[in-house]
């Protein structure tokens, strides 16, 4: 039965560290493709992933084909050992510093994709590491299994896979936004098209939201000169059906762990930081389209435009490390901690600091902070869904306003009790900051009732079947 269902991405579900002593430890990972997968019943599925460092790439040579079960909780998984250049190229050089950059409108020095005298060899090289996924897959799959692709770093995946097996049902999967067609075509027109014709390889291919299916769409009817229609996009006689399924927050996994004993340590020594005081939490990667430089300068135009708040309210901003390979996200993380300290310097007095900036991922930290939250701060510039925003009202035990971005994936779900914001609009950013402190309780607790459904309205395991069903159809 493993053979029937496959998933493929980037990252898989556990990774290992190297001890100096050459032991190996497994770390298991969580997420909506994790429990999706679960839906399946135990020892379900295939799991195909990249070894993204030393660790892994060690796990896998001494593992063979698939991982130890002990580790992985009994989830089958190949971890596939690509050559560490190739892998580098791959997925920083392009899946990282160039499409992402694309699909995330980030055009502007210097948050901007890389297109240098290495482009053509860094493309190479994303093409080798398609390749060597469509080969373990088309190894892996039984006959007729249904194949689930994720993401932008995959892109090939789908036609490279059909041309190995045409046997099996191929699904795309994208969790970011897609870029519309004039912006798209920042790319090389060879590289655009090799993307879209990729993805068409699939039977389907599938968003997050409406708005990004119909963006593919119309990149595929401008660059390729597909036609589009109900049915999906179709490209010389060939008909790939477009679909939606919009991921939703774990309702009940976070209801259950958000009240365990190490998050009521952590809620513990937060609120002895921030005492009875309002309460404005972000939790983002420190990833450059999550915008949390304006964020902050939202914050601080909040507490110069309107006095009152200040030492009456604390931002607790988590900003966790992502992608430190690239010099870029370094940067940005030091801005992140320049303009954080800038505000602490200016407005910060005797008992009160305005920002509690944690730099160091903790999952029950985060948790902790999501049932203080009195407003959720999720601003970035564009967003596939962003699940932050789902899941601080889940958790929050006094209902929470939510300041959201208009180009989040969830503002199309979450629009009507959210506070939505331009997210380059610093001055409106700070007004909604305003506005959601402002909300009486029952107001908030009410707004925060119906953000909480709309959130859990598609959970990840209904997300991942949902899926795999509309594939068999
Ligand atoms: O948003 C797209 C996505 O692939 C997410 O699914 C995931 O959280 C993130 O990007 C992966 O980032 P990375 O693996 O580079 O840390």
């Amino acid at each position: 039965m493993t053979g029937q269902v496959l998933v493929a991405s980037n990252r898989g579900p556990v990774s290992y560290t190297l001890g100096d002593d050459g032991s190996l430890t497994a770390k298991r990972g969580g997420g909506g493709l994790v429990s999706g997968l679960s839906a399946l019943g135990p020892g379900a599925g295939t799991w195909v992933c990249a070894a993204l460092g030393d660790g892994d790439r060690e796990a896998a040579r001494r593992a063979g084909p698939r991982l130890d079960l002990a580790d992985t909780g009994g989830q089958a998984v190949r971890m596939l050992d690509i050559p560490p250049l190739t892998f580098d190229a791959a997925y920083n050089g392009i899946a990282n510093s160039v499409l992402w950059f694309v699909h995330h409108l980030l055009y502007q020095t210097p948050f901007e994709p890389v297109f240098d005298a290495d482009f053509e060899a860094r493309w190479a090289d994303y093409r080798a590491y398609n390749a060597a996924f469509a080969e373990a897959l088309a190894d892996e799959a039984a006959p007729g299994a249904a194949v689930l692709v994720q993401d932008y770093h995959l892109s090939l995946v789908p036609w490279l896979l059909r041309e190995r097996r045409p046997d099996v049902r191929v699904g795309h999967f994208s969790h970011t936004p897609w870029a519309p067609p004039e912006l798209f075509r920042v790319l090389p027109d060879v590289v655009a098209c090799e993307v879209l014709l990729g993805i068409l390889g699939a039977d389907r291919a599938a968003f997050l939201t409406r708005r990004w299916a119909d963006a593919f769409a119309a990149c595929c009817a401008d660059l390729l000169g597909a036609e589009v229609t109900d049915e999906g996009v179709t490209f010389e006689g060939r008909t790939t059906r477009l679909g939606v399924h919009g991921l939703g927050a774990d309702g009940d996994f976070l209801r259950e762990r958000a009240f365990r004993p190490d998050v009521d340590e952590r809620l513990a020594a937060l609120r002895e930081q921030v005492g009875d005081r309002r309460t404005i939490v972000r939790v983002d990667r420190t990833e450059l389209s999550k915008n949390i430089v304006r964020g902050l300068l939202a914050y601080r135009r909040l507490l110069t435009d309107r006095p009152w708040w200040r030492g009456r309210v604390t931002h607790v901003a988590f900003a966790y490390p992502s992608r430190q390979d690239l010099a870029v996200y370094r940067d940005y993380t030091a801005e992140v901690s320049r303009v954080a300290d800038e505000i602490n310097a200016a407005f910060g007095a005797e008992g009160w600091t305005p920002v509690v900036l944690h730099v160091k991922d903790d999952f029950a930290r985060s948790l902790a902070a999501y049932r203080m939250a009195d407003v959720a701060l999720v601003n970035p510039i564009r967003d596939g869904m962003n699940l932050v925003a789902k899941e601080v009202p889940v958790v929050s035990e006094r209902g929470c306003a939510l300041v959201l971005s208009r180009e989040a994936g969830a503002a199309a779900e979450l629009g009507d009790d959210a506070l939505m914001v331009n997210p380059y609009d610093i001055a409106g950013t700070a007004e909604a900051l305003h506005m959601a402190l402002s909300l009486s309780d029952q107001e908030r607790e009410e707004r925060g009732k119906r953000l909480a459904a709309a959130a859990t309205a598609l959970p990840p395991r209904a997300w991942f079947l949902d899926q795999l069903e509309a594939l068999r159809a």
